[in-house]
């Protein structure tokens, strides 16, 4: 089948690459130019495991094209899928300008039935205004439908998320857009959840949210975990055996960050108030997630006495392992903290750097965990790399000016690290 993806970003390009490798037709539009020619070229903008061979293999088998132009893609296609990003504004509600603009791209170019498929995270209702700006730039055409099919793939293992998800959402207004919306989607082995538009939207932001509910409810058992002596990965475990529960998302750390979390949570609670309802159970998630990062500061700076003129090492820069993005990172929250009480910070992180230091330039970027270590009085463990895994410890601590470690995402054994002469924390244990 023919696909027309909008927005050759994270979920975009992922998206439109699965669909090619499931054996459809796909092109990428984008309006960046240097990122439709880099495409092209064969190269990935954004660090995505496996995403560089696959979109290859499928340019190569005649599956994927990229362009800069709508109408091409709009013409040539059944789907149109609209990926483009929607940004959180000043007050935190999502700047939805790239969406109408696309809307009123797709009704000029519109020539026979489309579906229209809302791919990007939008608040509820958007999917009517789709429909609206597509009608008045199409002449009043009104063969076409509008659909809603949220994604739910994770960046570092986005291609197996897609291609093997819990779920697929189709949320549609007619039985021709709901058949070949599963038409498209069969090759995909998973439940089909079809449902009205709104109500599509809104399981992704209530999903969005509630996972990021549960990661703020054990960083919250983590502070009483540490206040009673008790280990928050028993409890989680404990806690997540129970089938209704579920074990997923209970990692305590430093709290949640990244793209999607942070930006969702904030626009859901602006959603839910412009709808007159107020969500403080969410706001309540937020704060906790907040305090989650800034706890670390307090903990290194009990440890340490004095922040002013330490100098601290960070390892793992990027809001999560595997992948090299840093919006909303905890470790930019963590970092300025530190340096607003004087600290000095080296830090490391095996491929966000570059893109670190367009936010934070003012820290020394180190090649490895090692050189991080090299005279600091403190590291903290941020982000969990596979590779910190199989750190030689004893290096790391004889390196150190004072063996202070944070390990901010419980990669490490306490006792263990104990016993290798650390003053270790974790969070929660
Ligand atoms: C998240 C959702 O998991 C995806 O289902 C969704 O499609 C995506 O947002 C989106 O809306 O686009 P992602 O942001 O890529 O995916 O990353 P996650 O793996 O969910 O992690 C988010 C943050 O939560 C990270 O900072 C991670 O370190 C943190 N986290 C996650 C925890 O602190 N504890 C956990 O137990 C799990």
């Amino acid at each position: 089948m023919k696909v027309c993806m909008i927005g050759a970003g994270y979920v975009g390009l992922v998206s439109g690459t699965c669909f090619a490798d499931i054996g459809h037709n796909v092109v990428c539009v984008d309006n960046d130019e240097d990122k439709i020619n880099t495409l092209k070229k064969g190269d990935i903008p954004i660090y995505e495991p496996g995403l560089k061979e696959l979109v290859n293999k499928n340019v190569k088998a005649g599956r994927l094209s990229f362009t800069t132009s709508i109408r091409e893609g709009v013409e040539q296609s059944l789907f149109l899928f609209i990926a483009v990003g929607t940004p959180p504004k000043e007050n935190g509600e999502p700047d939805l300008s790239s969406i109408e603009k696309v809307a009123q791209e797709i009704g000029a170019a519109m020539n026979e039935y489309k579906i229209v498929v809302e791919k990007s995270t939008v608040p509820v209702q958007t999917g009517k205004w789709v429909r609206t700006v597509v009608e008045r730039f199409s002449r009043q055409m009104k063969d076409f439908d509008v659909a809603s099919n949220p994604e739910f793939l994770r960046e570092g293992s986005a291609i197996d998320d897609f291609l093997h998800p819990d779920r697929v959402v189709l949320g549609v207004e007619s039985k021709k857009a709901e058949e070949k919306l599963l038409e498209l989607y069969k090759p995909i082995d998973a439940p089909k959840i079809v449902t009205d538009i709104a109500s599509a939207e809104l399981i992704k932001h209530a999903s969005n949210s509630f996972l990021s509910m549960k990661i703020s409810f054990i960083n919250a058992i983590s502070i009483l975990c540490e206040k009673s002596g008790a280990d928050v990965l028993k409890v989680a475990e404990g806690m997540g055996t129970d089938k209704r529960i579920g074990r997923a998302f209970l990692n305590a750390g430093l709290g949640f960050g990244g793209f999607c979390f942070p930006k969702d949570l904030k626009a859901f609670i602006g959603i839910a108030a412009k709808l007159g309802y107020d969500f403080g159970l969410l706001k309540e998630v937020e704060r906790i997630n907040q305090e989650q990062m800034l706890g670390a500061v307090a903990k290194i700076e009990d440890t340490l006495w004095n922040l002013r003129d330490k100098k601290i090492g960070v390892l793992g820069l990027a809001f999560k392992p595997n992948t090299d993005d840093m919006r909303f990172a905890p470790s930019i929250t963590i970092i300025k903290e530190l340096q607003k009480h004087g600290a000095t910070i080296k830090a490391y992180d095996p491929v966000s750097m570059t893109r670190a230091k367009t936010v934070m330039p003012d820290i020394e970027y180190c090649d490895d965990a090692y050189q991080v270590a090299q005279g600091a009085d403190a590291v903290i463990l941020v982000t969990e790399w596979e590779e910190f895994q199989n750190l030689d410890l004893k290096r790391i601590r004889d390196s150190m000016r004072q063996p202070v470690f944070l390990d901010g995402r419980n990669v490490f054994e306490p006792d263990k690290m104990k016993e290798l002469g650390f003053i270790y924390s974790g969070v929660g244990r």
